[in-house]
């Protein structure tokens, strides 16, 4: 059994009663924000891409909790550099950590990070397949539509999809759909949306037409909850 407990936008923290983890802790100044980024006791940080919104407060809660970061080769150096411990993988990688096993797997969007009126390097943007407690999380990150979703769970059975449905930057509720079909989750979360007006999607929308178009269950969690998988 685990928890995984949304922290807004992009934000979920899974725990399995001893360990803890947090993916795109964007905080501060995220509107939907659940929690400050100081209350986060973690072990590692998974960082999807290097937009401002997933790399958010990582490298404060890094500094502070000793929280490994991991990402792409290139978010991990920006870390290392900043002085924080990082893991760097890779897209089609996979690893075991002592909280459990993180594949990455692709995710079509971008990744760079304006630091100082710069635009910083990111790498490829990447979404996670985390194996924890005895459960399958799959987090997209940031993602368009792509057909080979239907290669990410086909050797475990996805027990919980976390997706985004927020339109503009991302999948929207119909290619959030067609993507549930193709991961075949036994359950699915949309997130990325509402946190901004731009990316205003209606959740209770994407729920009827999951329950009535593909074979998962759906549940809407807003910012602060927490379900169990
Ligand atoms: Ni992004
Ligand atoms: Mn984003």
């Amino acid at each position: 059994m685990m928890k995984a407990r949304f922290l807004g936008h992009a934000c979920w923290q899974l725990s399995d009663g001893q360990r803890s983890i947090v993916i795109d802790p964007f905080l501060m100044g995220n509107p939907a924000a659940a929690a400050r980024p100081e209350e986060l006791q973690v072990e590692a940080i998974l960082i999807s891409h290097g937009h401002s919104d997933h790399v958010g407060d990582a490298l404060s809660i890094a500094k502070r909790t000793g929280a490994l970061v991991i990402g792409c080769f290139e978010v991990a150096t920006y870390f290392q550099q900043k002085g924080v411990e990082a893991h760097a993988m890779h897209l089609g990688g996979a690893h075991s950590f002592p909280f459990g096993t993180v594949k990455m797997t692709p995710a079509l969007h971008g990744s760079g990070l304006v630091e100082d009126g710069q635009m910083i390097y990111m790498g490829n943007p990447a979404g996670f397949l985390i194996g924890m407690g005895d459960r399958v999380i799959y987090h997209s990150g940031d993602t368009a539509l792509f057909s080979d979703m239907k290669l990410i769970g086909r050797n475990r059975k996805i027990d919980l999809a976390l997706l985004p449905i927020g339109d503009n930057y991302t999948m929207g509720i119909d290619d959030a759909i067609e993507a549930v079909k193709l991961l075949d989750p036994a359950r699915v979360v949309p997130m990325h949306y509402n946190t901004f007006d731009l990316i205003r999607a209606d959740a209770e929308e994407f729920k009827r037409r999951v329950l009535a178009e593909t074979g998962a269950g759906c549940d809407i969690v807003a910012p602060g909850e927490s379900i169990e998988v």
